[in-house]
């Protein structure tokens, strides 16, 4: 099997831990995720926390030892809206959600404009895995094992031109396959955006797989954007387009609610949301029996401020939150 392969391989719908965890094995063979210890080989020890992360691995923030998510959890607790407000509308609406074939248009300030198959998009591209933290803005969060390309590295091939000043995203909006999309809950499609600086940034990441497996529909199949240090809602899901702008592009939850939503989001646990304090969040992790653990603290940038913090020297966060 070869790595595409692997990164294409069709979802089941629950799939055992075992199963990743061959997966995983597979791709360390081919050298495209850290190998797990051997210890890690062992159907019966515990998800990831066993995992081998190099040096270099952790100090990127690539990767970290912090016990991952239930699969299971991660793929049915969810916020899609096209789907349904509920968390588990996600997991139960969007099985019908056609991932292939899929087009990205990518557009705007850059030399090479193009519409391009998912396959072309990142055709030639190393995958990597990354396991990450994700902060929801609502107060919970998960350690997630994504597998995919970093973003830089596919846009740069389009060329952006020095107008290019921030990158635009959108998702499919399409009322016959998204029920959710039927309702004004927000004005579709789902748009979100990033600085070019951000956008380029080592840790961003188009995802097109998790748990070793490709994305399953609800998580946002088959290409979103996995954005660490921000709430999780800068994460967009099944994107068609992609767009160099030079002006701060106007994202979902902006327009829904600006009080409430600024454009970067980054976690902050300084900055409260008006109506909910973000200094501490419930993670859900593990093999627990109730899906959230204890509160912890949240971290500032979510615990990535050595590698993202330098990109916001000088900003007043609490005005740019
Ligand atoms: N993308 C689209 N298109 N529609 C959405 O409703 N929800 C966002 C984000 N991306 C959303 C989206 C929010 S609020 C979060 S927290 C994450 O997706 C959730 O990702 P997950 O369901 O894979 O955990």
């Amino acid at each position: 099997m070869n790595l595409r392969e692997a990164l294409r391989i069709p979802s089941a719908d629950v799939t055992e831990e075992s199963v990743y965890r061959d997966r995983r094995r597979v791709l360390a063979m081919l050298g495209a995720v850290p190998a797990l210890g051997i210890a890690g080989c062992s159907e019966a020890a515990p998800p990831a926390s066993t995992a081998t992360i190099t040096p270099e691995q952790a100090k990127a923030g690539f990767s970290t030892a912090e016990e991952l998510t239930r699969e299971l959890d991660a793929t049915t607790y969810n916020n899609f809206y096209e789907f349904g407000t509920n968390k588990d509308d996600p997991s139960n609406a969007a099985k019908t959600l056609r991932t292939s074939p899929w087009t990205v248009a990518v557009g705007g300030h850059c030399a090479k404009p193009g519409k391009l198959s998912l396959e072309d998009l990142i055709k030639g591209l190393s995958p990597q895995e990354r396991i990450y933290r994700m902060r929801c803005v609502e107060g919970w969060s998960m350690v997630i094992p994504w597998l995919g390309v970093p973003l830089g590295d596919a846009l740069k091939r389009f060329e952006p031109t020095s107008k290019a000043k921030y990158v635009a995203f959108t998702s499919l909006a399409d009322p016959r396959q998204m029920p959710g999309v039927r309702s004004p809950v927000l004005d579709w499609p789902y748009r979100e955006g990033l600085r070019i600086d951000e956008a380029m940034n080592p840790l961003t990441l188009l995802a097109t797989g998790m748990y070793g497996k490709t994305l399953p529909q609800q998580n946002g199949a088959p290409l979103r954007l996995v954005v660490p240090w921000k709430y999780g809602f800068k994460g967009i899901k099944s994107i068609i387009a992609i767009t160099f702008v030079e002006r701060m592009p106007k994202t979902s939850w902006n327009m829904s609610q600006a009080s409430e939503y600024g454009f970067f989001s980054n976690v902050n646990p300084a900055v409260d949301h008006p109506r909910w304090s973000q200094a501490s969040e419930r993670r859900i992790a593990g093999s627990a029996s109730k899906l959230f653990a204890e509160r912890i603290p949240t971290l500032p940038f979510n615990g990535y401020a050595a590698q993202v913090a330098s990109m916001y020297a000088g900003m007043d966060l609490k005005k740019w939150f």
